[in-house]
């Protein structure tokens, strides 16, 4: 089970708004799957929302690939959150948990055909999330039911992923969309989702992507194939490993099957493994063979705090620097230990945990971008963006702003991202304003790019956006300002990840 995917947005709408009642009778689309009925919004845009992409993951579906929906002409009332995917994170903001959770939502003007199309992918670790998010991003916390049949691998997410995107392609003309002009965007593992778009299909139709804050390097972390399935079996009493594991483990309901290890941090045991197929070990080779979309426009970036908040969330065991950079979280066993501690001083930060949790932002996030735009801006449209606007009301805690999601409902024009926060200033609205007319702008045209100058391997031009002071004004730095730790660091051990590490100790902990 997974990610059930994804917003739609047809453009031109969301920046436009056009008052008074809207007088039209409910939107309607027809397509193989049936007839999808949605509702207009008060600015009358058309809104159907929990679209089925693929059949329920339940049942006999569970820990399959996405498996196509019947043809059908009855009618679907669109007019609700579809199901969040099965994750041991109980977060009321999320609709309910369900195995039939591949659906997507769409907005789109009342009227006109043939417009540009964005697809967002959220993130959240790939263990949780959910498109019922207003938010459109979440922290990283626990779990996603996502586990190996014996003889698959874990690349379920991704493929479920490709499924929503081919579904777009086929579907969106009934919505009014243009199927040949898709922009394919997220936020963190939304973000390597979409890196993992564009590695997988390498000569893709789509016209242009944002990765924000992560690529296919970012992780996550991941346990030997199995081993995490092995581990909750047991709990479960199915047979751990051998025949009859999975036809056991498949009649067991989800929820029992969110057990304690399955709650816990271990969570990341069951995300996307290295297969070669859809996971890869070695991207520089790979781009070397000409095996990656580069003709596709790209944006991408990292907000100026990206490890901030994890330095909280991670704050049980990140207090002794020394020892965090060795933990399964950290995912840092690529790099060597002693260049690390060179690396960040301790007079640097006001705490170790700010220490820890800025080398996590680096490792995860900051370096993994650095590092594409190093492999392939010579090749591929890059521009580049960090994120300054201090608003603690996004995400994490007080002082941790800018940090990791903070610069994602800007994008999006505030709009139901900023309808879930409170204290939303008239400066926080004018800057979402600004950012997302530019974004639109450059969604209709990626080829045009979003007006600032491209960016180029190691040191070049990347844009500042959200200055606080100058809010909205976007002015050109040189990259040096903030990759140094990058350049000398991480960029070159890249080729060493990704990490397995065993978690059998953690489990016989939890579980003795
Ligand atoms: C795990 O988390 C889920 C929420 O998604 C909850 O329903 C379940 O009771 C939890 N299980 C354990 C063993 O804590
Ligand atoms: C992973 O995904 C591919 C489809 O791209 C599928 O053919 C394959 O069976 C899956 N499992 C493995 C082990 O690659
Ligand atoms: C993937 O390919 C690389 C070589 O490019 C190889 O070293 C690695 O063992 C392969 N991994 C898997 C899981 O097949
Ligand atoms: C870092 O330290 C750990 C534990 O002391 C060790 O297992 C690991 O090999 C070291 N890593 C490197 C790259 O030196
Ligand atoms: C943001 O844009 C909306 C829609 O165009 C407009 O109504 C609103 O006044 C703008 N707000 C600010 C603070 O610029």
């Amino acid at each position: 089970m997974i990610i059930g995917l994804v917003l739609v947005w047809l453009l031109s709408l969301v920046t436009g708004t056009t008052t008074g009642v809207c007088s039209q009778s409910a939107p309607k689309a027809i397509i193989p799957q049936g007839t999808i009925q949605g509702f207009h919004d008060s600015s009358c845009n058309s809104v159907f929302l929990g679209i089925p992409f693929a059949a329920t993951t339940g049942g006999q579906n569970r820990w399959r690939p996405p498996q196509p929906l019947r043809a059908s002409t009855s009618l679907f009332k669109a007019e609700t959150y579809g199901p969040t995917c099965p994750q041991a994170v109980t977060n009321k903001a999320f609709s309910k948990q369900d195995e039939d959770c591949l659906n997507l939502n769409i907005w789109a003007p009342s009227s006109g055909e043939n417009l540009p199309v964005f697809v967002y992918m959220y993130g959240g670790a790939m263990v949780t999330g959910s498109n019922s998010n207003p938010q459109l991003q979440e922290t990283i916390l626990p779990a996603m039911l996502k586990a190996a049949h014996p003889s698959e691998s874990q690349n379920f997410s991704i493929l479920d992923v490709e499924k929503a995107l081919q579904w777009v392609r086929n579907n969106i003309k009934a919505f009014g969309g243009d199927p040949d002009h898709i922009v394919f965007g997220g936020h963190s593992s939304g973000s390597v989702q979409v890196d993992h778009y564009l590695w997988n299909h390498p000569k893709t139709w789509l016209k242009g992507a944002i990765m924000m804050s992560a690529i296919a390097v970012s992780g996550p972390a991941y346990s030997p194939i199995n081993e995490a399935l092995d581990a909750v079996s047991a709990e479960v009493r199915c047979p751990t490993g051998g025949k009859g594991q999975i036809e056991c483990l498949r009649n067991i309901d989800f929820f029992s099957f969110e057990t304690a290890n399955f709650n816990s941090t271990f969570n990341t045991w069951f995300t996307p493994v290295v297969d070669n197929i859809t996971r890869f070990s070695d991207y520089t080779y790979r781009f070397a063979k000409g095996e990656y979309a580069s003709h596709v426009s790209l944006i991408t970036g990292n907000s100026n705090g990206e490890g901030t908040v994890f330095s909280i969330v991670y704050g049980s065991e990140n207090t002794d620097f020394k020892s965090w950079i060795k933990t399964f979280d950290a995912d840092s066993a690529f790099l060597s230990n002693c260049s690390l501690i060179h690396a960040y001083s301790p007079k640097d930060f006001a705490s170790e945990s700010l220490r820890s949790g800025a080398q996590y932002g680096d490792a995860r996030f900051n370096c993994p971008v650095d590092y594409l735009v190093d492999m392939r801006s010579e090749k591929q449209d890059t521009w580049l963006y960090r994120f300054y606007g201090k608003y603690d009301n996004v995400v994490g805690l007080p002082n941790t702003a800018p940090t990791h999601g903070t610069e994602v409902p800007f994008f999006h024009g505030g709009n139901e991202c900023f309808d879930s926060l409170a204290g939303v200033t008239a400066s926080q609205q004018a800057l979402a304003n600004h950012t997302h007319q530019w974004f639109v702008k450059w969604i209709k045209n990626p080829a045009a790019g979003p007006g600032w100058a491209k960016a180029s391997p190691k040191f070049g031009a990347f844009a500042k956006l959200g200055v606080p002071g100058n809010e909205l004004a976007i002015t050109v730095g040189n990259t040096n300002e903030y990759n140094l730790r990058c350049q000398a660091v991480y960029n070159h051990r890249f080729s060493h990840y990704a990490v397995i590490q065993s978690v059998l100790g953690l489990a016989n902990k939890l579980n003795p």
